[in-house]
């Protein structure tokens, strides 16, 4: 009996150390591995001022200031690949990049299929609609239709809270589905709501922010001791002032989380 009781013992843990080993897959790079190959690979979805945006098609912004401190800070050359936002969450997962820098909030969702360092700024959700509008804020969205940008938090949102949405794998898209009528609101980070909002007259950013977006670079299993590397550097950046200096770079306050 007790035999029998030990080889199904043993091949349980055999079998969930096959499991665990299969859905782990491909696994980020260490602090060691970056340092050796000498760059870290980004992947960005530049359509998110003022974190990371396309100029005169380079990629700047306050994220792309700070990765580059970073980078400094390791003694690598930073590499940039830009992508839908969507593929940023995929390709993380599935070690494509080092690490992943997209106004990416950390939810405990997310927290199950991949890496994050210590959140280092804090936004909200908010609501974007023509002047004018009926809907004055959140609890005005049910039965309404609302573009999103595919794989937000925004349209998780949308989303638990039953709201209809139109899907956009561009940003820009989401908000131009605003301007031209195709749905009632927007809903985007608050930050950059202010920034795509400024150059379009006729729309309204709503005063009623909601949810918690606590940003954070992300980074498939594997990366631990490259995550808390970058976390030391982002930490003494917060401490030292360098960090709201970027913020102040770009026309921004910044306050810690
Ligand atoms: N903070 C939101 C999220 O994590 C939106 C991020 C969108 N980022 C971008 N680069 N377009 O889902």
């Amino acid at each position: 009996m007790k035999k029998i009781i030990s080889i199904i013992l043993a091949l349980t843990l055999c079998i969930g150390a096959c499991f665990a080993f299969a859905s782990c897959g491909a696994k980020g790079k260490t602090l060691e591995q970056v340092k050796e190959a000498g760059k870290l690979v980004i992947a960005t979805s530049p359509d998110f001022p003022p974190f990371e945006n396309l100029v005169k098609n380079e990629v700047v912004g306050i994220e792309i200031d700070i990765i580059k401190r970073v980078c400094q800070e390791l003694d690598v050359e930073l590499v940039i690949e830009q992508m839908d936002f969507d593929s940023v969450l995929v390709g993380i997962q599935a070690a494509k990049y080092d690490c992943a820098v997209s106004g990416i909030t950390r939810d405990a969702d997310r927290e199950k299929n991949m890496l994050f360092t210590t959140p280092y700024y804090n936004a909200a959700q908010c609501i974007v609609v023509k002047a004018g509008s009926s809907i004055k804020g959140a609890a005005d969205l049910e039965g309404k239709t609302v573009s999103v940008q595919t794989g937000t938090t925004a349209e998780d949102y949308c989303l638990d809270a039953k709201i209809t949405t139109k899907g956009f794998t561009a940003n820009a898209d989401a908000k131009n589905a605003l301007t031209t009528g195709k749905v009632d609101a927007w809903v985007v980070d608050n930050c950059t709501a202010a920034k795509l909002v400024e150059a379009n007259d006729g729309l309204v950013i709503l005063e009623e922010y909601f949810t918690e977006e606590p940003y954070a670079f992300a980074f498939a299993f594997g990366s631990e001791t490259l995550v808390e590397a970058i976390d030391a550097i982002v930490k003494d950046m917060i401490e030292s002032g360098e960090m709201e200096q970027i913020f102040a770079n770009h026309g921004e306050a910044y306050v810690a989380p």
